[in-house]
């Protein structure tokens, strides 16, 4: 997977991104990080890439041209190819696991930061495939929201997570939140560590955990239950869960 990152702060991703699991990808040569200065490509004097906005309002607005020009020259760099380009913006779908596994598939991204008011429009409409946002609040630029997707995208890249498995069993998958999880000592500060989990049963565990990871889903998540993959047997397990948490409901009313 190659990222290419236009962006006015090329240190900031940079060194956000060349530590821990992501720079070991990195450095084995399995992912590979381009930042690519927006700043480089203005034909301004003063280097300029940003104006005041057409028909007036508060601060700038980032110009078209160094914008399209970067696209383009990597475009020529990857011998005509026209990767993907995702736009950092608040107005975008909102990001979630199902579009990061689709986006690892991809052999190029490219990942377009906004700063200031955004970006002049025409060069959205002239290189932008996709508009993504990571929630419903602004932050002052799209630096950390490519980090975030850039660092969610890359665990489902084979080969850099040790365990691939855990990538699959985490929360999300078959959109159920992730059953918890515990280490040594099998005591601690009096609380036991499940019993189940001592047991060496797996099939057993295995059980538990899905029914945990269901449990937690209707306490905490209770929306992604609608798109859950469930058994029969795990249906008729959270029908129970909701019966029991209804009457837990009537109980507290009476009290
Ligand atoms: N740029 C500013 N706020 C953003 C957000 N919430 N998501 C993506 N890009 C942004």
């Amino acid at each position: 997977m190659n990222y290419h990152i236009l962006t006015l702060f090329p240190d900031m991703v940079r060194d956000g991104l060349n530590t821990s699991i992501i720079g070991r990808a990195v450095e084995k040569g399995i992912l590979s990080i381009e930042a690519i200065n927006i700043r480089d490509y203005t034909k301004e004097k003063h280097g300029h890439v940003d104006d005041k906005p057409y028909g007036g309002g508060a601060g700038m607005v980032m110009q078209a041209a160094p914008v399209c020009d970067a696209y383009k020259a990597l475009c020529t760099r990857l011998g005509g190819k026209r990767p993907r380009v995702l736009y950092m913006t608040p107005q975008g779908r909102v990001f979630n696991q199902s579009i990061a596994r689709e986006l690892s598939e991809e052999e190029n991204l490219v990942f377009l930061c906004g700063h200031y008011e955004g970006i002049d429009e025409r060069a959205l409409e002239m290189i932008v495939t996709d508009s993504l946002s990571i929630g419903d609040y602004v932050l002052t630029g799209g630096e950390l929201p490519a980090m975030v997707m850039i660092d969610c995208i890359s665990r489902l890249v084979p080969g850099v997570l040790n365990n691939d498995l855990s990538a699959e069993i985490e929360s999300f998958h078959d959109n159920l939140l992730e059953y918890p999880q515990y280490t040594r000592p099998e005591i601690y500060e009096g609380r036991q560590v499940p019993e189940i989990l001592l047991s060496g049963h797996h099939k057993n565990i295995d059980m538990w955990r899905r029914q945990q990871s269901i449990k937690r889903t209707l306490e905490r998540r209770p929306d992604l239950l609608e798109n859950a993959l469930l058994t029969e047997k795990e249906r008729v397990f959270l029908q129970e869960l909701t019966r029991l948490a209804k009457d837990g409901d009537k109980f507290s009313d009476t009290v």
